[in-house]
């Protein structure tokens, strides 16, 4: 022991470990990326505060528009602007299309096999069936034509009867907006709408936005999962989480095992339960290894989850927006009352055969996509391969960040990028018009694969209540304004009340 010590105090011996810290750090630093320090174990995080997409968006002046960080003990490489995040996205898509990890993440995807399931989370090959079988199941269903639109418009209806009732009286809208886009995504997975006051859709409704607070709030938890045995923030938010995912979990589990007792086979009559355990039994009889791996049940039970937590909360904060823009701006709502009554009426809902008539309100949509920036880091990625990106070396497993806010808000980009002005989103003809800079759906292989349907549900729903209604801010109400928001996985506005009015 003591000849041990006489060794390791050697001053030869403390100078090649000294060298040799020095070639390690030399060597896992070399041609990053410029960025903040931050501190040691949590690394930058801390210093975001509560608007961290504004924090980085900052950051640029300082370091330019790719630059690294350490969340946690993770290397992260943000993306701070178009140029960025599409040479990463699109030049090297395949590389950039990993799903960064992290506890929670982990452990919403982890299957009782211990292995990694369903869309979200997947990467590789496995992913890239995942994906194909969704966007392919999601074509067949009428995803942008019109079987799903039926549903979409049926719900539309029930809104505006809801809209109607409180005619006069100040409301939250929120808890409507969030049941009918719930429902297009309950007909899409199990085949059937939920009465908004069924106590069940009501708490899965909620667990969902517990589930994206978790994600939100777990920040260092992502790193160092011990911390949710501490008591105290982590340790609440922890067994609140659990509560949500396993009632969630277990209902959607629920669904499946009801599929499974009457199965339909029938394409026209399918769900996307019913469509994969098709699928499922196919491949257990001629498919692949790698495609019965992909049509696990765990697989299905995850997905379903996934679309789910994907599908609601940003539709219903997009629409969330779309209702308080309306109410700060009655003179863009005067205009798209007078484009829907030039161009389409009032005595049939409108479809989305109408899109073309009504560019206007199209175009109004597209800015309050932009300015509401729902998803403001989208979902974060990471590079499956060491690679190098704008002359930078990007290490194997990295955090990837695009911050959108700074595409949405780049003054090189868009003229007056603050402003609230629908026109930039119309070409001198008046017709709708979406730069490749335009992305709240993210871009490249990886991108929502929602896009379809939220577009369509987000058009319908918004046509819709305009065509009947005039949105006002309540009498004697101080309106939030439209900077004041709540950022879970998407940015959403703080709630808010609403008044509507028939249109006479
Ligand atoms: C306004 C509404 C929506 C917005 C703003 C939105 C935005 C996004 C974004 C930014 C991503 C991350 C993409 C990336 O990694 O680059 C994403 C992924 C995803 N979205 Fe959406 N989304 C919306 C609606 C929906 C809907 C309605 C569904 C379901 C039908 C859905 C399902 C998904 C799924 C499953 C993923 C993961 C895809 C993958 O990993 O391959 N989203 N979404």
């Amino acid at each position: 022991m003591i000849q041990l010590l006489s060794i390791l105090l050697q001053p030869s011996f403390l100078v090649l470990v000294v060298t040799a810290f020095c070639v390690w750090y030399y060597l896992k630093h070399r041609n990053l990326p410029p960025g903040p320090r931050g501190l040691p174990l949590l690394g930058y995080g801390p210093y975001l505060g509560p608007s961290p997409q504004d924090a980085l968006y900052d950051l640029r002046k300082q370091y330019g528009n790719i630059f690294s960080m350490y969340l946690g003990p993770n290397l992260t490489i943000v993306l701070n602007d178009y140029k960025a995040i599409k040479a990463a996205y699109i030049d090297q898509a395949d590389i950039f299309s990993g799903r960064a990890d992290g506890f929670i993440r982990t452990h919403a995807s982890a299957g009782s096999d211990g292995e990694i399931h369903g869309i979200a989370t997947l990467e590789g090959e496995l992913w890239k069936i995942s994906r194909r079988f969704m966007l392919q199941t999601f074509r067949n269903l009428g995803m942008g034509k019109n079987r799903i639109q039926e549903q979409i418009l049926e719900e539309a209806d029930y809104m505006r009867d809801l809209f109607a009732k409180s005619t006069g009286t100040p409301f939250y809208p929120r808890p409507i907006i969030s049941a009918i886009v719930a429902n297009v995504i309950c007909v899409l997975c199990y085949g059937r709408r939920f009465d908004h006051n069924d106590p069940i859709f009501r708490e899965i409704i909620n667990d969902n936005v517990t589930i994206a607070d978790t994600f939100a709030q777990a920040g260092p938890m992502q790193s160092y999962p011990i911390l949710r045995f501490l008591p105290g923030k982590f340790l609440t938010t922890w067994r609140k989480y659990k509560v949500a995912w396993n009632r969630t979990i277990g209902f959607c589990g629920k669904e499946i095992e009801t599929h499974k007792k009457n199965l339909q086979q029938n394409e026209e009559d399918a769900d996307y339960i019913d469509a994969f355990l098709n699928q499922q039994k196919k491949v257990s009889a001629s498919g692949s290894e790698i495609e019965q791996k992909a049509f696990q049940h765990e697989d299905l039970l995850f997905n379903v989850r996934a679309l789910f937590g994907a599908g609601t909360e940003t539709t219903t904060a997009s629409m969330s927006w779309a209702f308080l823009y309306m109410m700060h701006y009655p003179d863009v709502q005067k205009k798209i009352h007078a484009e829907m009554d030039e161009n389409v009426g009032r005595d049939r809902l409108i479809t989305v055969d109408d899109r073309v008539k009504l560019p206007y309100t199209e175009a109004v949509v597209r800015e309050i996509q932009r300015l509401g920036n729902v998803a403001p880091f989208g979902v974060l990625r990471c590079n499956l391969e060491e690679t190098t990106l704008l002359g930078y070396r990007i290490p194997k497993r990295s955090f990837i960040l695009p911050n959108f806010l700074a595409v949405n808000m780049d003054p090189k980009l868009w003229d007056n990028p603050e402003s609230f002005q629908p026109e930039r989103f119309l070409d001198k003809h008046g017709k709708v018009t979406e730069p490749p800079y335009f992305m709240p759906f993210s871009i490249g292989k990886r991108a929502c694969v929602g896009e379809a349907l939220a577009r369509m549900e987000i058009f319908l729903f918004f046509a819709n209540i305009l065509q009947k209604f005039r949105l006002e801010a309540p009498k004697d109400y101080k309106l939030p304004g439209i900077n004041q928001k709540i950022v879970r996985i998407s940015s959403e506005p703080v709630p808010f009340k609403i008044q509507v009015c028939v249109r006479d």
